[in-house]
């Protein structure tokens, strides 16, 4: 036996001695975040919502402007609907910025516009789920709880060499355990962002991790099994439903037809490039816009465009149509190069065809009589 009786560690006791490693490390390589820079409860809680679906680099931007225009809690909840869905364009999942100001009202009114220094409390809030409990209470109150997300989830199979399904409700427990075994009651904030860290920059998914600059690579389970990479195991997603559309670019007089889609559902809500069911011929789809009231001079096919959400594919193709103005039908709306830059939001999914409305719109005044 290697191990006398009394000196045999637990494998939790193994992952703690990392948690020290962790922690050197993040001092050495955490990056400079505008929300690590000036840490308040408020800034944690948006950028973590950010970040959630969308890279940091990506977000980064978003954030900085979306704090310049709502600066706190107060100013999300009284924002106009138009305004917020307009600093979320092109994030994608709106329904997270509506949340968002759902969770503010909430604020405003039970807890004098602070977000709860209680986990509890915070996992009541809505679009506040065990992670962005776990992120705010660590990093902005310094209480001692886990924010597992799939970067921690990645980074926890691989440290237990856990070969369960991570998308079983029993493996993801388990690997929150080992998580948790490792979390200093006195830095939680600082652990969970390590571990992240982590995740996102040496403890790769869907490649060779960079274990020989992992600062936890002496504990790693995973590691010493010789093929990390394997982990986490993951069952088969189901395909996503691929729906052909066919996007309607109706112009006229330098205005562009949009809009609202239905309350419910898929981007519920928001502005649209019209759409029909099915690849439509240019004249099935000048057809189409004159039920709206158009009476199309010209109709030409733009391109196919192509769209991925978490399950349904749009593969779309566009028609241009120019017609003179006409009053269409309700949730309807005529806008204007200015306002699609400054005030309608419109879902990264049309980026295809909204990129060259300026192009359009643009043609559409010369022909203009
Ligand atoms: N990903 C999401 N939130 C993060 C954070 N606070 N630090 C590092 N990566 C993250």
């Amino acid at each position: 036996m290697a191990e006398t009786a009394g000196t045999i560690k637990t494998e939790y006791e193994r992952l703690g001695e990392g948690t020290p490693l962790l922690l050197a490390w993040y001092e050495g390589h955490r990056r400079a975040f505008p929300w690590r820079e000036e840490p308040t409860p408020y800034r944690i809680w948006i950028s973590e919502i950010m970040l959630q679906q969308t890279r940091i680099e990506a977000a980064l931007p978003y954030f900085e402007r979306f704090m310049a225009a709502l600066p706190t809690v107060a100013a999300l909840a009284e924002a106009g609907e138009e305004r917020l869905m307009k600093l979320w364009e092109g994030l994608g999942y709106y329904s997270r910025a509506r949340n968002l100001q759902k969770a503010a009202k909430i604020l405003m009114a039970e807890y004098g516009g602070e977000l709860p220094a209680s986990y509890e409390r915070l996992l009541s809030l809505p679009g506040i789920g065990e992670y962005t409990a776990g992120a705010i209470a660590s990093m902005a109150y310094g209480l001692p709880v886990p924010a597992v997300d799939g970067n921690v989830l990645r980074v926890s199979a691989r440290l237990t060499n856990d070969e369960g399904d991570i998308t079983r409700a029993p493996v993801k427990k388990r690997l929150r355990e080992a998580v948790c075994a490792m979390l200093p009651p006195d830095r939680p904030g600082d652990f969970n962002q390590a571990i992240m860290e982590l995740g996102e920059t040496i403890c790769l998914p869907n490649t060779l991790p960079l274990c020989g600059d992992c600062p936890l690579r002496e504990v790693c389970r995973g590691r010493l099994s010789g093929r990390p990479e394997r982990l986490p195991v993951r069952a088969e997603k189901k395909a996503r439903r691929v729906e052909q559309r066919t996007v309607l670019i109706v112009t006229a007089a330098g205005r562009v037809l949009l809009r609202r889609r239905e309350d419910k559902g898929l981007l519920a809500g928001l502005w649209e490039l019209p759409s029909a069911e099915g690849w439509l011929s240019p004249e099935e789809a000048a057809g189409i816009a004159a039920g709206w009231g158009a009476r199309p001079e010209t109709a030409e096919p733009v391109g196919p465009g192509k769209h991925i959400f978490s399950h349904i594919e749009w593969h779309m193709q566009g028609v241009l149509l120019h017609t003179p103005p006409f009053s269409p039908p309700e949730r309807f709306l005529w806008a204007d190069a200015r306002q699609l830059r400054e005030e309608t939001a419109l879902p990264s999914a049309f980026r295809t065809y909204s990129s060259r409305l300026g192009q359009w719109l643009e043609r559409s005044m010369e022909s203009k009589e």
